[in-house]
């Protein structure tokens, strides 16, 4: 067997072990250009990045990251060509089901957080049992973001704790952040410390809204299919040299 060099399954000794961030979230951008650079058409795209999702996990669980937040599917997503919506619906469903062995086997945990039930029922199955045969796994928490939007998860989370001020189970002066983020899709998961957008894009797209308060946004101009470990290593040793204030003076 020959070693790839370019494939480092331990931390690069540039990177502190101690600083690493604990969960890392991504808006996968860029596929359809990547298929358009190469004139293939842009499901090609969609397919090359479900293999870069898989190695950034992959890389992350070796590593030594707590939890990866991936951006798979938003609200506004909907308006795309139905072709291509189809496709993506069918992608999520296949990859799944033949993924879910060997996530189960490595220790990931898997969570889907988004309006769930606006899904294909069949996809809605698959995550159901994923979600489940992975829910006791601890190597690493995996997040796929799908038919997320970060204003639909604010509104159904004011939506339930406002029901639940109306049947007298909890008053308004209680409602702080702990409780509003018992509410949200990610209740139980920690905020993102690194936020990474690929394909150059300066924008949030609806992702993490709340949960992105105090991340370290880091863009690149890379295409989600070409964003690998390299990559990886450069969004980290960036991360690595920000400091983070929270709002206050540094002593
Ligand atoms: C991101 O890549 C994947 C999804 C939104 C599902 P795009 O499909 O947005 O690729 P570009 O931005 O058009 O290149
Ligand atoms: C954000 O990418 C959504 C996902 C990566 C799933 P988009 O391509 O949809 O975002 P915009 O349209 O450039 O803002
Ligand atoms: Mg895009």
């Amino acid at each position: 067997m020959t070693l790839n060099p370019t494939v480092l399954t331990v931390l690069p000794n540039d990177l502190d072990v101690q600083r690493l961030p604990q969960h890392v979230a991504v808006i996968m951008d860029g596929n359809g250009r990547w298929a358009q650079r190469q004139g293939l058409p842009r499901f090609m795209g969609h397919r090359r990045g479900v293999d870069t999702l898989k190695e950034l996990l992959r890389c992350c669980k070796d590593w030594g990251i707590g939890a990866l937040t991936a951006y798979a599917f938003s609200t506004e997503n909907w308006g795309r060509p139905l072709a291509e919506v189809e496709f993506l619906m069918t992608l999520f469903e296949r990859v799944l089901r033949r993924e879910l062995q060997e996530m189960i086997d490595e220790g990931v945990q898997i969570h889907f957080v988004g309006d769930l039930q606006a899904l294909p029922n069949s996809l809605q199955e698959e995550i159901e049992r994923a979600m489940v045969a992975t829910q006791h796994n601890q190597k690493i928490k995996f997040v796929v973001a799908t038919n997320y939007g970060g204003r639909r998860e604010i509104l159904q989370a004011c939506r339930a704790i406002a029901q639940k001020v109306s049947q007298g189970k909890l008053t308004s002066d209680e409602i702080d952040e702990e409780i509003f983020e018992q509410h949200l899709y990610t209740a139980g998961i920690s905020h993102p410390d690194l936020f990474i957008r690929t394909s150059g894009e300066m924008r949030v797209s609806n992702f993490l809204l709340w949960q992105v308060a105090y991340a370290e946004l880091y863009v690149t101009n890379i295409l989600w299919p070409d964003f690998d470990r390299t990559e990886f290593h450069r969004a980290l040793h960036d991360y690595q040299n920000r400091h983070r204030r929270f709002g206050k003076v540094e002593g």
